[in-house]
């Protein structure tokens, strides 16, 4: 026998005011559901049932590509209508661990508390204190201390609505206990829902004991319902984000205002400024100091190297001691050897940029192969598109580009050769030469100042 998981992402989210379920929003870049899905593998069940209703179309699509077992609530009539529809699909006798798609922050070890309490409890439910309770669930103890109750928001009377613990939304319920519980509730309340929290009170009745197991991070288990919560539990995610980054000796200027919407492998000693972004894998070297406002995607970059404000860089190799901005947009493909230069408003495409190379201002870089020891003047552009293909250039070894030139692929220049300024070069250049494809300079001894006319009146 082992264990099922019920993740409940059927309802709307109606107080999102939102076309998209809510259940599908975005926290840290990716769906609210999809983090308590990527949790509940921690757990390694041997099930993970995940309930769609309103939407469900748009919910499969948001989560395409993973091993999940949906099953349909047509209709939204509650959280316990929900686990219902289940029942024919959880394996006979299995424990069942109940998830909201819309608390998204819950952990493993967490989870594995709930699961693997010592007790005989027929039901155990993840309580917290949130700082204000307004719209959760009540946790109604008996005299006693033991819970015999949790009552809705909406169905509470004064006293029950002082009660400061509340329900997290996640339970588990022990198998030969499920259908029993489950098959009981009625849909008698506020709201005319069946709520999957009468299942305590059901429980209680029968005889059985129910396990309140208060969790200590009252923000692990913060409910979404709409954009406000949200953006509370994206600061959260933000914070417990950096502080993992501190924790392994980043130095981060304000973590406030740093997003980890991925994983950091970090060096020692690493660096980052305000308001950066960070997305998908990335690895950041011994060193590596990342100024203000950049957007980092699914990148690694060496020890030692520097990247300057306000740049942004996807799908990149970056070497060591690398400098790099500020401005410049490093976009995918782009393989910058140890000791590279890349300066303010460069763009670099499927390029690798050899050991010590300089492209220092202003310049595209795109579909291009270069050596070792290259400077590349000012405004200088690979002209990679004719209109219908992409073509190469390939610039050898120690060669100097003079500014304002272009680059017409597919082309080469061969090692150490020098390109004079304001050329256009659609052949290929011979190494260790000067070649220039402009016109000579020439004043025209006969020209004179446009004067400006008289208005006539
Ligand atoms: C629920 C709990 C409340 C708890 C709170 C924690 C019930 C009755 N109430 O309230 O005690 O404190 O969560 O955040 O359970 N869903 C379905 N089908 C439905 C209705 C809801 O799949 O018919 C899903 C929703 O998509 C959502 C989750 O269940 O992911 C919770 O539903 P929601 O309506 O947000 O419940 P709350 O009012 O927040
Ligand atoms: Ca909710």
């Amino acid at each position: 026998m082992s264990l099922t998981i019920v993740i409940l992402a059927a309802g709307q989210g109606t107080r999102m005011k939102s076309a998209r379920p809510k259940v599908i929003h975005e926290l840290a870049g990716k769906p609210m559901l999809q983090h308590v899905v990527d949790c509940s593998r921690e757990l390694d069940p041997g099930q993970i049932i995940v309930v769609t209703g309103h939407a469900a179309g748009q919910v499969h699509a948001a989560m395409q590509g993973q091993e999940l077992m949906y099953v349909e609530q047509a209709e939204q009539l509650g959280t316990g209508h929900a686990l219902a529809q289940c029942l024919d699909t959880i394996e006979p006798g299995n424990d069942v661990l109940v998830l909201f798609g819309d608390v998204p922050l819950i952990q493993a070890e967490t989870l594995a508390q709930i699961i693997n309490a010592a007790d005989d409890a027929a039901v155990r439910i993840l309580s917290f204190i949130p700082e204000n309770p307004f719209g959760y669930g009540r946790v109604v103890r008996q005299a006693d201390e033991s819970v015999c109750a949790i009552v809705e928001h909406k169905d509470a009377n004064p006293e029950q609505l002082d009660i400061g613990e509340c329900f997290s939304g996640i339970m588990s319920i022990r198998g030969d206990r499920l259908q029993q519980l489950v098959t009981a509730l009625d849909n008698h309340n506020v709201q005319g829902e069946y709520y999957l929290t009468d299942v305590v009170d059901i429980a209680v009745s029968n005889g059985d004991r129910v396990a309140a197991i208060l969790c200590a991070d009252p923000g692990e288990v913060s409910g979404i319902n709409n954009q406000q919560q949200l953006a509370a539990v994206e600061a959260l995610y933000r914070t417990r984000q950096a502080d993992a980054l501190m924790a392994q000796g980043a130095k981060i200027f304000d973590p406030a205002r740093i997003d980890v919407r991925g994983e950091i492998k970090l060096g020692r000693d690493v660096q980052i400024d305000v308001n950066c972004v960070f997305e998908g894998t990335i690895s950041l070297g011994d060193n590596v100091r990342i100024g203000a406002n950049c957007v980092i995607r699914n990148t690694s970059i060496g020890a030692d190297s520097v990247i300057m404000p306000m740049t942004s860089i996807d799908e990149a190799v970056i070497g060591n001691g690398v400098s790099i901005g500020p401005f410049a947009r490093i976009r995918p493909g782009t393989e910058c050897d140890d000791q590279v230069k890349i300066g303010n408003f460069v763009e670099t495409k499927q390029a690798r940029i050899g050991k010590g190379s300089k492209v220092s201002h202003l310049s595209y870089i795109g579909d291009t192969e270069m050596g070792s020891a290259v400077n590349i003047g000012a405004g200088t552009i690979t002209c990679n598109y004719d209109g219908a293909n992409k073509h190469k250039t390939v610039i050898g070894d120690g060669v100097f580009v003079g500014s304002d030139t272009q680059l017409v692929a597919p082309v080469t220049v061969e090692s150490n050769a020098t390109i004079g300024a304001g050329s256009t070069i659609t052949k290929d250049a011979p190494a260790n030469r000067l070649t220039v494809s402009r016109a000579k300079q020439v004043t025209i001894d006969s020209w004179s100042k446009p004067v400006k006319q008289p208005k006539e009146t």
